[in-house]
């Protein structure tokens, strides 16, 4: 099959090559891939940036979630068979969605939508997850709660500005001009333009803020949240106890409390609860996020579409952090054309 391969970290760019269609295991479905995301999480990897929490041997393939159709089932595999369309993101040690097939558990994947394309189902995982293990598992946001979420045009925010109105909550979000329009079709009910505007002087009494940012405008969150509230931070960096939840070694716990000291400060002057979420896949989730786009619920915001052959071209794009939504690559097969129909 055809994959987008990296030898070494930090290489500029994958190469397309020919490699053997991954081998399953007996909780496997072998996917056709028609269709996968790019996040920003790829070239992270691909430059070695997550070293301290993922280490891959390489050669390795790229690429985190997918949409396809089921062509192979392991001999455990109960609740999926040969022909269904599924979506999902695989596990962080067995990646590799930018290719023609992927192994995946099929605790790890759920049907596809039936009133999305491929190229919209595949715009879901990875993003899709992150906004409700963020607003639904961490916050429990209920109704008529504040939520604030940092960059709602991108990936992570046009799904969690849906995701906390669809739970009842009042929704703030930073994003520029431009994209104005968009974040309040999705919901929003205030937008802030963070290149004229400093969040953190326009909003107070939030209970909740997602934070896909970091450095500065992750210490100036906390400025905005009541206390009793939490900062769910997706970007910056893990503290001690995630690594104690993650399961990390003492001495990697011990660097992520020292580079993280100033959050902690903040945590105790504020008293507000300072959550690194690390996302975890689950079809678990992904079905009932199925549930709530064929209910009309979520809507996938797709920037482009870009043939998987010009692969180094959409990763440039999402290293611009210019994305309005998705980023999709689209494979050349039977189930893309009709998708395309
Ligand atoms: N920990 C996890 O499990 C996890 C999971 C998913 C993602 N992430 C991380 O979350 C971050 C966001 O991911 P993403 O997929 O949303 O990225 P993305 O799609 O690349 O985000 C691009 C968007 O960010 C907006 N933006 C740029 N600068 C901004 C600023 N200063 N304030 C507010 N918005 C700004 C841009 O708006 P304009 O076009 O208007 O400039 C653009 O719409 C990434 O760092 C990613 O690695 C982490």
């Amino acid at each position: 099959m055809k994959a987008a391969v990296i030898d070494a970290y930090k290489q500029p760019m994958p190469v397309l090559k020919q490699v053997e269609i991954p081998t399953m295991r007996s909780n496997d479905v072998l996917v056709q891939i028609v269709a996968a995301s790019i996040n920003p999480i790829d070239i992270k990897t691909k430059d070695g940036g997550l070293r301290m929490l993922l280490k891959y041997e390489m050669p390795m393939i790229m690429g985190s979630d997918f949409s396809g159709v089921v062509t192979a089932v392991g001999d455990s595999v109960t609740s999926y068979q040969v022909g269904d369309a599924i979506y999902g993101r695989v596990q962080k040690n067995r990646i590799g969605t930018f290719a023609e097939f992927i192994a995946v558990d099929q605790a790890d994947v759920a049907l596809k939508p039936t009133n999305m394309t491929f190229e919209e189902a595949a715009s879901i995982p990875l993003v899709g997850l992150t906004s409700y293990q963020a607003i639904h598992d961490i916050m429990k946001v209920r109704p008529g709660d504040k939520v604030m979420i940092q960059g709602g045009s991108g990936g992570i925010g046009v799904l969690a500005i849906q995701i906390a109105k669809n739970l009842g909550a009042y929704v703030a979000t930073t994003t520029s001009a431009d994209n104005f329009a968009l974040v309040q079709s999705l919901g929003a009910d205030e937008v802030i333009d963070f290149r004229t505007t400093d969040f953190s002087e326009v909003l107070s009494g939030y209970d909740f803020i997602l934070d896909t940012r970091g450095g500065k405008t992750l210490e100036d969150a906390f400025k905005i949240v009541r206390p009793g509230g939490k900062v769910v931070n997706i970007a910056g960096l893990p503290n001690a106890r995630f690594g104690r939840e993650y399961g990390v070694p003492l001495w990697k716990r011990m660097a992520f409390g020292f580079a993280t000291r100033n959050l902690t400060k903040l945590e105790k002057k504020t008293d507000v609860t300072y959550t690194f979420l690390f996302m975890k896949p689950s079809g678990a989730e992904l079905e009932i996020l199925r549930q709530l786009i064929e209910r009309d619920v979520i809507h996938a915001v797709i920037d482009r579409v870009i043939p998987f052959d010009q692969i180094d071209s959409a990763l440039t794009y999402s290293r611009s952090g210019k994305a309005t939504g998705k980023i999709i690559l689209k494979m050349t097969n039977q189930y893309n054309q009709e998708a395309a129909v």
